[in-house]
């Protein structure tokens, strides 16, 4: 893919697209790279953060000018508020009043700012022409009705599965039929009949978490992800951060509803083949709420081919004590090696350094012989080194991806949302990883870790995710499924932003 012009009449001006993540890590991560892709577009971009995110952005990058996060030209960083104190937690506890204060405070702040990013005036003083068109969110369907409002066109990102996204569409058809709500003493080992296309893998237990905590049909979260994925229908676009051949079936289903449905990733990898064929130096294009802490690099770098199982919660889950307890002594008892990711807010309400002390001497002794604890890693390249050979993941559909792109097979441990359904299609239909959701004691943990590292399981498993990686890196690059609906959706841009500055 080359650079390319945004349009030979010099009368039209670049478009200009305002992006807007929700703000967590996993979100960010794909958004921005999407951006990065259109800069090499010839597009300008407005990455929009929250105030608290881009605090702690300039915390870790050690950098006090908030345009230079991240460093890529033509493309620049704008926050507002996300009008909460600056205390709360912003993780999987507090998503949901996250999403409501964006909805009732952060909304009028944004259109304000977008009223002013869109004046048809010249070029600002920054070089930047006026916004043209958005990428928000899918699940900030009111941010993209305000883009709209303000007569900006405005095209859904949805960063989880197709999967999870088609059955969030059918939401109001599993309610129908009777299968969410669950019933009291409902199994969930039981197949589910209502989605189409999935009726051959999917279980009750597969359902993404909001089904089996709802208590009736009326549950706000239900509704809300029912809500926000219908919502895309009335959009002018929707972007997907997967691949045709990985999630065919629901893509196809989706399409029949949402015609205008670009499935491009694995956008990490996309970029990263970018930046090869171009010669485009990675470094300072990346953003993370936590230190990334490199010296797992060197750890790595000292063990032994394929030896090592790699670990992480993800960026929003938080656990209870007793399963980190668990984790911990069935990776020591399991005889690998481990580099494991403990967050510093992993734990509600206390650090997790507090266990140490009520660990067994042993457990200690084969933590300090066999283990690496930290809190953040360069997950990517994590993935790459040739020293793992295994990814014990809680199925967020970005780490998902990266360790298909790895080529690492995955033992799964889902928490919630989306992650049920990808752990399901990790462990059932694509057959690179095993699925381990809804246990949590040592002896199963240990035993799976085990079956996923070594044996006739674990060499099954690794063969399928060489093989998908293949299958996965070539959809990015020229003749590429992804690679071919990028450009398609580039088009797509393009005559929005001329629609609008007509
Ligand atoms: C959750 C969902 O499960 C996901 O599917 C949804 O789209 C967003 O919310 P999250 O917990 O953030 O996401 O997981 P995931 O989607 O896997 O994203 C985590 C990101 O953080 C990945 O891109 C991963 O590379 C990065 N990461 C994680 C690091 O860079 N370092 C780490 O140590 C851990």
């Amino acid at each position: 893919m080359e650079t390319q012009t945004p349009d030979s009449d010099s009368s039209v001006p670049p478009p200009h697209v305002l992006i807007f993540p929700f703000p967590i890590q996993g979100h960010m991560n794909c958004m921005l790279y999407l951006s990065e892709m259109l800069v090499y577009s010839g597009f300008h971009i407005t990455l929009l953060l929250t105030d608290h995110n881009l605090s702690l952005l300039r915390n870790n990058n050690n950098n006090s000018h908030p345009s230079s996060l991240p460093n890529i030209p033509r493309l620049r960083v704008l926050s507002i508020s996300d009008c909460l104190p600056a205390d709360h937690p912003r993780n999987l506890d507090g998503w949901v009043e996250l999403l409501d204060s964006l909805k009732t405070n952060a909304c009028p702040l944004y259109k304000s700012l977008l009223l002013d990013l869109c004046k048809k005036d010249d070029v600002g003083a920054d070089g930047f022409p006026a916004v043209t068109c958005v990428i928000a969110d899918g699940i900030l369907p009111f941010m993209i009705d305000a883009s709209e409002e303000v007569g900006v066109p405005a095209i859904a990102f949805r960063t989880a599965s197709a999967s999870s996204l088609w059955i969030y569409y059918c939401i109001p058809q599993l309610i129908q039929s009777g299968e969410v709500p669950f019933r009291d003493g409902a199994d969930w080992d039981e197949p589910i009949n209502s989605i189409p296309g999935m009726e051959s893998f999917l279980r009750r237990r597969d359902l993404p978490s909001p089904c089996r905590l709802a208590k009736n049909s009326e549950d706000k979260v239900l509704q809300l992800l029912a809500t926000s994925t219908a919502h895309s229908e009335r959009t002018r676009g929707l972007i997907l951060n997967t691949l045709e051949t990985l999630e065919s079936i629901s893509l196809e289903q989706i399409r029949a509803h949402m015609p205008t449905t670009y499935a491009i990733g694995p956008l990490h990898e996309m970029v990263r083949a970018y930046r090869s064929q171009n010669n485009v130096c990675a470094h300072d294009k990346s953003v993370s709420l936590w230190h990334q802490d490199c010296t797992c690099m060197t750890w790595l770098d000292q063990q032994p081919h394929r030896s090592v199982i790699y670990v992480s919660y993800g960026s929003v889950a938080v656990m209870t004590r007793e399963s980190l307890i668990e984790f911990w002594i069935a990776l020591v008892n399991s005889g690998e090696h481990f580099l494991w990711v403990v967050r510093s807010d992993l734990l509600r309400g206390e650090e997790w350094t507090n266990i140490w002390d009520s660990l067994s001497l042993e457990v200690r002794k084969g933590t300090e012989e066999r283990g690496c604890i930290v809190s953040w890693v360069p997950q990517v390249e994590v993935l790459a080194h040739p020293a793992v050979g295994c990814f014990l993941t809680h199925s967020g559909w970005n780490s998902t991806l990266e360790s298909i792109v790895g080529g690492v097979p995955m033992l799964c441990w889902p928490f919630a949302v989306d992650q049920q359904i990808n752990s399901r299609l990790v462990g059932e239909v694509w057959r690179i990883g095993l699925d381990m959701k809804d246990v949590c004691d040592k002896t199963t943990i240990e035993k799976m870790v085990r079956a996923a590292m070594n044996g006739e399981t674990a060499s099954e498993i690794r063969k399928n995710a060489h093989e998908l990686a293949k299958m996965v890196k070539n959809s990015v690059v020229e003749g590429g499924s992804s690679f071919e609906n990028f450009q398609r959706l580039i088009e797509h841009i393009k005559s929005l932003c001329k629609r609008n500055v007509e």
